[in-house]
């Protein structure tokens, strides 16, 4: 009787069933008759046990053979045990190997981080790793549902651009054909002209920036999601900000039940950022602040990143600081008609020290303030004319906001850094694999 190839994911619709399995051997133990194999298939984990009398010589042999990441094709019973983890095991009476895996490099002892970078693309295969893969796969699934699901347009913004969008000293240039080009910084600017075609709209790719530092939080390659409103002015902006991550950490709380339990976050440091508002607090008042907290820092200075988690330690869930000085900001935002030294700018910090998850704006709708803007930061005026076409035709209020994926999976995760957030971070010493 042919058996059916089943998954870990689909364990329980077959229990006392015979079936056959496939995947890699996570790890084996022996004692005496007995081999203990933990089957790893991409879903899950499945403990089979071989038991020398009951199996024959040739699968025997093979179970004895078995080394670390061998990939296999395993049959036998699969019965429920409570014991068992996972609440399964397979009785297994047929072991065939697949590919052999002689000597694998990861997992007998503590790895260096470099190592473990240079080895991605085994590494992933962690249980660790794993998790984390689920959890961003997650991400970006609640991120595209919330957006689609209120009638927002996925465009995708070009990534070889002409010209900065978030300033000029960290652009990756490249020739194209001849002429300079750049890897693009962010999608913005060419949704803004999407928001007055669809109104509602929002990319999610990949941007890149040349970021000379070595910090926990900057990649030079990461994913941005964007979404830019026709009509919507900065105080609704600041509900959307909230709306959005209240919705979509919610999400990641219900889905991703068994991958945080894996990495043992403290899922309990989450609940409070389902719920809204959030706290808002002017940039002015966040200096005030930082001073009473005894920070050098001066009105006008932007936030280090020290800054930030001292600020957002102050609150269970991210805060919204809003309104800062213009001259921190980018060149496209709106200025404050209160203040207009200062930006209808706000960044979103989320708590335990994940810093700023969210930058955003309402964006200048004036054709002569970002003439003056464009001068003032030294870009291009021929790079940008597409650009002010839409404050000449139908000029229109608009805002809009960027997320990084993984700054946002970093945070949901628990993990420090944000290499372990993207299958194969780019760092500025790292092109490999
Ligand atoms: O604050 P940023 O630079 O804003 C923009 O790019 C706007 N054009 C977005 C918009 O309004 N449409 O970047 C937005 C977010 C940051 O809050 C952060 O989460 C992430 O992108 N980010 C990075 N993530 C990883 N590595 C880096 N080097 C990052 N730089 C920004
Ligand atoms: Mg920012």
């Amino acid at each position: 009787m042919k058996r059916p190839v089943i998954t870990i994911a689909q364990l329980a619709a077959h229990a006392d069933q015979e079936v056959t399995l496939r995947g890699w051997v996570y790890n084996w133990r022996k004692k005496g008759k007995l081999r203990f194999v933990i089957l790893r298939d991409g879903f899950g984990y499945l403990q089979c046990i071989v038991f020398r009398p009951e199996v024959s010589d040739e699968t025997w042999e093979t179970a004895v053979e078995l080394t670390q990441e061998t990939s296999v094709e395993i049959s036998g019973k699969l019965v429920a045990d409570e014991r068992a983890p996972g609440g399964y095991e397979l009785k297994a009476d047929d072991l065939k190997i697949l590919g052999t895996s002689p000597e694998y490099p990861l997992g007998k002892k503590d790895h260096g981080v470099d190592f473990l970078l240079n080895k991605r693309h085994l590494w992933l295969r962690s249980k660790r790793q794993h998790a984390i893969m689920r959890v961003r796969s997650e991400a970006q699934f609640a991120i595209r549902e919330y957006f689609q699901s209120r009638d927002y347009t996925l465009i995708d913004s070009p990534i070889l651009t002409p010209a900065a969008c978030e300033g000029t000293s960290t652009l990756f240039e490249t020739d194209y054909f001849g002429e300079p080009a750049f890897l693009s910084q962010s999608g913005q600017l060419y949704l803004e002209p999407a928001a007055a075609a669809l109104s509602k709209v929002f990319c999610f790719g990949p941007t890149f920036r040349a970021e000379k530092s070595k910090t926990r939080r900057h990649l030079t390659e990461f994913w941005m999601v964007e979404p830019e409103v026709a009509w919507l002015q900065f105080d609704g902006l600041l509900d959307l900000c909230e709306d959005f991550l209240s919705e979509v950490v919610s999400r990641i709380l219900d889905r991703c039940a068994v991958d945080l339990e894996r990495l043992e976050r403290d899922t309990s440091k989450l609940e409070a950022s389902t719920s809204t508002p959030y706290p808002r607090i002017d940039y002015g008042d966040a200096i005030n602040k930082l001073k009473e907290l005894g920070c050098q820092i001066e009105h006008g200075d932007d936030f280090g990143g020290d800054d930030e988690t001292l600020l957002a330690n102050l609150y269970d869930r991210p805060v919204l600081v809003t309104r800062y000085p213009a001259d921190l900001k980018a060149f496209y935002m709106q200025p404050d008609p209160k203040d207009p030294t200062r930006a209808l700018a706000v960044d979103v910090l989320a708590p335990e020290g994940y810093g700023e998850i969210i930058g955003g704006s309402e964006r200048s709708a004036s054709l002569e303030h970002l003439e003056k803007q464009i001068k003032l930061h030294g870009l291009p005026r021929e790079a940008f004319e597409w650009y002010l076409d839409l404050r000449t035709y139908g000029s229109f209020p608009h805002a809009g906001f960027g997320m990084g994926l993984e700054r946002f999976v970093s945070w949901m995760c628990g993990i420090p850094h944000l290499r372990e957030a993207i299958p194969y971070p780019r760092l500025i010493n790292r092109l490999y694999p």
